[in-house]
Order: structure tokens, then C-alpha cells, then sequence
């Protein structure tokens, strides 16, 4: 039996960055706007769970893999693992508990009006559990990120890992894309492969998803940077 090629492995490189090149939204010849700098960008994250790419990102900035940092972690749940990551690194953390939301878009201009008033350049879904309105996407256009746990276009939705378990792909993965109203359905920046083992359950497949998410996401977040010229 010939011996299994781990598509994960770092040195296949199996990502697939979106060309510089290549618009965002078809039909656009311009690359947008501003000049580039050498400065840091200034990273909003928005986190509802256990925080992991949170602190991958502000692990990437601090080893200077990104030239960016965290300035703001926003979390709809209080006392979620995000908080107490964010605690322990000295990030400034803002509660906007959708409970007490009146409305989605009441929740997302709060969470703009947050990160604007820390002059956030670009801002991270790390684990957002919730639905976004336009009024968020519009508020950064192009600078709204998110990591989902499938190759995208499959899987998208709640439990991404589960689908594709269910679904017997041999091969599944994780990506990172640029936010739009379709759930899960915006331009891909960055993906990485990761194969299903036969035999192996959920949660182990979901933890090795998981530790080629903490690799993309900050690759995603350097690319969303350079595609606007920020960087
Ligand atoms: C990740 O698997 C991500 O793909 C999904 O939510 C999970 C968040 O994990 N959107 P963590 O909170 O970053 O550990």
C-alpha cells in the first residue's frame, strides 16, 4: 500500500491565496485605494467560543509573522474562553451581548461604532457565532474576515467538520474569506487541505482542522492587508 500523503503538511504548501491580481468583485479592474505603508495594521477580532484563533492571531503579531496587532477583542458571550485568552494577553475586550441587542443590526453598528473607535483597520471573525448584517460588512468593506472549518464552497453553515464527516469526503479543510451577506460565501483568501482519517471521530478531525486555521488565518489576515494597500 503506497503510504499516505498528509496534503496538511506545511512543506506541500497547500494553500491557495487569492492573486493579488484578481479582483474582489467581478468586473472591478482597480486594485482600491490607499498607498502602502510599512505600518502595523490595527485588527478588531470578534469571538463567541473558546478563542483559539483569537490567540493565534495575537500570537502571529507578537512573533512579528503579521505585521499587525490586536487592539480589540468584541464578545457576544460573557465568560466565553475568548475573555479569559484575552486576559491573560492583556487585550481589551468590549461585551456586546446579543440578548440585549434589539436587533441584529442594533448588534452589528454597536460592534462597528466599537472598532471604529479604535481606528480598527480590519476586523476578524475568530468563531462569530452569530449572523452578520450588511450594516457590519458595509462598515469595512473588503476588512471583514472569517475562518469556517470546511473547504469552502462545501460545507457551509453550523458544524462544518460534522457535514463533512456525514457527507464521506476523504479530504476536507478549513478556510479563510473575505465577509458577504451569503453566509460563509465571500471570496476565499486562504485554504488549507487537512485529510479525513478513516476511523477517527469528530473531535480529532476538528482539532487538526483546527491547527491549519491557526496557520491560514494570519496569512489570510496579511493578504486582506496587501490586497487594500495597507501593507
Ligand atoms: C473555528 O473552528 C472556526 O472555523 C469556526 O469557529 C471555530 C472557532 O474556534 N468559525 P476558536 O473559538 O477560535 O477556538
Amino acid at each position: 500500500m503506497p503510504a499516505l500523503v498528509d496534503p496538511s503538511d506545511p512543506g506541500l504548501a497547500v494553500q491557495w491565496p487569492l492573486p493579488p491580481q484578481q479582483p474582489i468583485h467581478p468586473g472591478d479592474g482597480e486594485e482600491p485605494g490607499a498607498s502602502s505603508t510599512d505600518r502595523r495594521l490595527r485588527l478588531g477580532v470578534m469571538a463567541s467560543g473558546n478563542g483559539s484563533n483569537f490567540e493565534a492571531l495575537v500570537g502571529a503579531c507578537r512573533r512579528g509573522e503579521l505585521a499587525a496587532e490586536v487592539v480589540l477583542l468584541a464578545v457576544n458571550k460573557p465568560g466565553c474562553g475568548a475573555v479569559a485568552r484575552a486576559e491573560r494577553l492583556g487585550i481589551p475586550i468590549q461585551l456586546h451581548d446579543h440578548r440585549q441587542a434589539a436587533s441584529r443590526e442594533g448588534l452589528d453598528d454597536a460592534l462597528a461604532a466599537s472598532f471604529r473607535a479604535v481606528n480598527a483597520d480590519l476586523v476578524v471573525m475568530a468563531g462569530w457565532m452569530r449572523i452578520v448584517t450588511q450594516r457590519l460588512i458595509d462598515a469595512f468593506p473588503d476588512r471583514l474576515v472569517n475562518i469556517h472549518p470546511s473547504l469552502l464552497p462545501s460545507f457551509r453553515g453550523v458544524d462544518g467538520v460534522g457535514q463533512a464527516l456525514a457527507a464521506g469526503v476523504t479530504l476536507t479543510g478549513c478556510t479563510a474569506h473575505l465577509v458577504r451577506l451569503e453566509v460563509d460565501g465571500g471570496p476565499i483568501l486562504v485554504q488549507a487541505a487537512v485529510p479525513v482519517v478513516a476511523g477517527e471521530d469528530r473531535a480529532a478531525l476538528a482539532r487538526r482542522i483546527q491547527a491549519q486555521e491557526h496557520r491560514i488565518l494570519p496569512l489570510a489576515v496579511q493578504l486582506a492587508g496587501e490586497r487594500l494597500g495597507l501593507l
